[in-house]
C-alpha cells in the first residue's frame, strides 16, 4: 500500500513540474514569436500591433489592425492567420504583393517561428 501511495505521490510531482516546463515553454516561445514579430511585421502592423508601423503610411491598403483577430465571443482564428501568413490564403484577399509570402521568407523553420508569432498574436487580442 505504501508502496502505491509513493508512486501515485511520485506520479503527482512529476506531473506538476512537467506543468511549471510546459508553462516555461509557452512563455519562452511568445517571447520568440514577440521578437520575430517585432523584426518582421511591426513595420506596418506597428509595435502595438494595432496597424500603424511607419510603412502602413506609404501603402494603398491599411495594415490590419492585428489585435482585433479574434471576434467577440469566437476561437482565436489560428488557421485563418497562419494561412495570412505562410501565403496559403489567395494572395488578392490579403494585400496583392505588399504583404510577402513569409512562408517562403522563412525557409526550413517556418513552422516553428510562425507558430510563435501566431501565439504572441494570440495574447494580444482585445475581444474577450
Ligand atoms: C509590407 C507591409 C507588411 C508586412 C511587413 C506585414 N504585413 Fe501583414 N498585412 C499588410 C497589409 C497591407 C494587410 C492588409 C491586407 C488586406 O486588407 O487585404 C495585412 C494583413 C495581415 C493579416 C490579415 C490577413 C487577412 O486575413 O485579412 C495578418 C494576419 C497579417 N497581415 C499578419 C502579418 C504578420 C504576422 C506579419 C509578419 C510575419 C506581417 N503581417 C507582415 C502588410 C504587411
Amino acid at each position: 500500500m505504501r508502496t502505491i501511495t509513493s508512486i501515485v505521490c511520485l506520479a503527482l510531482i512529476a506531473s506538476l513540474f512537467s506543468g511549471v516546463t510546459l508553462a516555461r515553454d509557452r512563455a519562452g516561445t511568445i517571447e520568440r514569436g514577440k521578437t520575430s514579430y517585432l523584426i518582421f511585421c511591426s513595420n506596418c502592423h506597428g509595435q502595438d500591433a494595432t496597424g500603424n508601423g511607419p510603412v502602413a503610411q506609404l501603402l494603398t491598403i491599411p495594415s490590419t489592425d492585428l489585435t482585433l483577430l479574434k471576434r467577440k465571443g469566437e476561437e482565436f482564428p489560428y488557421n485563418e492567420v497562419s494561412s495570412a501568413i505562410d501565403g496559403r490564403k489567395d494572395v488578392k484577399a490579403h494585400g496583392y504583393k505588399q504583404m510577402p509570402i513569409w512562408g517562403v521568407a522563412f525557409g526550413r523553420k517556418r513552422a516553428p517561428i510562425i507558430n510563435e508569432i501566431i501565439l504572441y498574436l494570440e495574447t494580444l487580442q482585445k475581444n474577450p
